[in-house]
């Protein structure tokens, strides 16, 4: 189920920033909408398999005493894929928050790989 995960991963990343640039090239835009869509479809992927990998481990993750550090990332998790959405929405309606809620969207995406690199699942976590 990791990697499911990862794949999600990358994926949406690629189609963010294919999105991203053809919202930010003139809006509205046919291919940004419909790389839009795919990336939504991307992300029930994303999240639910997210979730499996966390409620699977469940057990380890109580006798490792490593709750926190999991809660975050499921936290931030969910709050990447909401920023990824919000700021594509209107980076398309060419709104002035746009560039700041990209930004967020990217800052909150590094945190979250960064929390999943260092906790231990996964074969990214055994590259380090
Ligand atoms: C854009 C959003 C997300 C990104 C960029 C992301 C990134 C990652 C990465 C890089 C890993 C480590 C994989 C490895 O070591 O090979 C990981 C693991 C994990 N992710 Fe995510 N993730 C995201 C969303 C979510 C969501 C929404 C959930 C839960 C609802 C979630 C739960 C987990 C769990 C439980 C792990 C296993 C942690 C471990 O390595 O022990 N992630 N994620």
């Amino acid at each position: 189920m990791i990697h499911l995960h990862l794949t999600t991963i990358i994926l949406a990343v690629i189609l963010y920033v294919i999105a991203l640039v053809l919202y930010l090239r003139d809006s509205p835009n046919n291919a940004g909408k419909m790389t839009h869509m795919i990336l939504r479809a991307d992300y029930i992927f994303l999240i639910f398999s997210g979730l499996l990998v966390y409620i699977q481990n469940m057990e380890g993750i109580s006798a490792s005493g490593g709750h926190m550090m999991y809660g975050l990332k499921v936290l931030f998790g969910l709050a990447a894929v909401a920023l990824m959405e919000i700021s594509l929405v209107r980076a398309n309606r060419s709104a002035p928050a746009a560039k700041g809620l990209t930004i967020a969207a990217v800052v909150i995406v590094v945190i979250t790989v960064g929390l999943g690199i260092y906790l231990p699942l996964g074969p990214l976590s055994s590259m380090f």
